[in-house]
């Protein structure tokens, strides 16, 4: 239950979709002939969510910006699909967004402005003022459009597709992803490796090929497919991938480290609960090495949104927000660092690189 009350214009939010068009209330809109409508449908301490659309344009995807106390926490791409506005004739329904502002609100009063992406234009229904209590919010998991959101941002990664796929359209070695774990781990034969989200196994087929030292790994696989190719390709009796989900899996025993590459990202609606799970679960000092997308050198950017297609969950973290969230999970001595995954066709795929104690 949230300890959150909605004041001022969010307590009055309108029961139905509403088509505000905005167009001719701010010029820099009209300069490039945008018609844009969409509307705020909650606004609580743990859930901001809405849709938005350009009539000019309906099969487009906008962005909003959200800000809380004047300060740009998050944008979100509304590409989910809502079958309400199919019906209504917006664009094809792909155009709501959902966030949740619990860990950026302060104790008091906040100013909350959900903005059409990179104007000054608010969403219908979208300013006014939370006021948080002294509690801490908590996001019951079972909340039906927790849930429901949970699920769809799973579906691409339940299924099964080819293994380029799973990384930039190319398959790659984990070369870069281990050089940078060795840095500050040493593996070592009584040592057991957890890893989440193995996919088609490149971080393992590296770690075998260069013939480090270890006990035991165990995979933790979103995707029944993937696991049973992975059982066939590594058929070993240290080695083993299990079908689930990191928010929740149970390891059979503890690990000395966790290693996961380009998997935290789509983790909705962020890694906390995974990680902290995991945590519980490492060795007195163990390790947890991971990596995630970087926009901007210097880390500052932060977005998310579901992927029109396939609707994987992408959510891009400011280095600010890695550091928070890491020793909120129990976890210090943070360090980030650039990485270079492999080439694809579009570059070199650059990340960031996080260890952790
Ligand atoms: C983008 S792929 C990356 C695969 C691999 N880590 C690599 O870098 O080559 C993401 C992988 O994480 C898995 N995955 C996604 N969410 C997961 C979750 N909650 N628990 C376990 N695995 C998950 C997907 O099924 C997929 O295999």
């Amino acid at each position: 239950m949230s300890c959150l009350k909605a004041v001022g214009r969010f307590s009055c939010v309108p029961p139905c979709p509403v088509w505000a068009v905005l167009r001719g209330r701010h010029s820099v809109v009209d300069s490039i002939a945008m018609e844009l409508v969409g509307k705020i449908d909650v606004c609580t301490g743990t859930e901001i969510s809405g849709w938005v659309a350009d009539k000019s344009d309906p099969q487009k995807q906008l962005w909003v910006d959200v800000d809380v106390n004047s300060i740009l926490v998050a944008s979100l791409k509304a590409a989910l699909m809502r079958d309400d506005l199919l019906r209504a004739g917006i664009g094809d329904g792909r155009k709501s967004f959902w966030f949740d502002p619990s860990r950026y609100l302060e104790v008091g009063d906040n100013l909350v402005a959900v903005r059409f992406g990179g104007t000054h234009m608010i969403v219908p229904g979208g300013d006014g003022i939370l006021v948080r209590g002294d509690a801490l919010i908590y996001r019951c998991p079972d909340d039906a459009s927790f849930v429901r959101l949970l699920r769809i941002s799973q579906e691409r990664w339940m299924a099964s597709e080819p293994d380029s796929g799973l990384t930039w359209g190319q398959v790659f070695t984990g070369d870069s992803f281990i050089d940078a774990v060795l840095t500050r781990y040493t593996f070592h034969p009584a040592h057991h490796i957890c890893e989440i989200g193995p996919g088609y196994g490149r971080l393992l087929m590296t770690i075998l090929r260069r013939q480090l030292p270890f006990r035991s790994y165990t995979g933790i696989e979103l995707s029944a497919d993937r696991v049973q190719k992975l059982n066939s390709k590594f058929a070993n009796e240290r080695i083993h991938f299990v079908e689930g989900d990191a928010n929740q899996v149970c390891l059979q025993q503890a690990a000395d480290i966790v290693i996961c590459s380009s998997t935290f990202e789509h983790l909705f609606p962020d890694f906390t609960r995974a990680l902290s799970n995991l945590v519980t679960q490492l060795k007195p000092k163990g390790q947890v090495a991971v990596d995630f997308i970087q926009i901007d050198p210097e880390m500052m950017h932060r977005q998310q949104g579901f992927e029109p297609e396939g609707h994987a969950f992408v959510r891009v973290y400011s280095a600010q927000e890695i550091r928070t969230m890491f020793a909120e999970c129990g976890l210090s001595q943070v360090e980030l660092g650039p990485i270079v995954l492999g080439k694809a066709a579009s570059g070199d795929v650059k990340r960031i690189f996080a260890s952790a104690v």
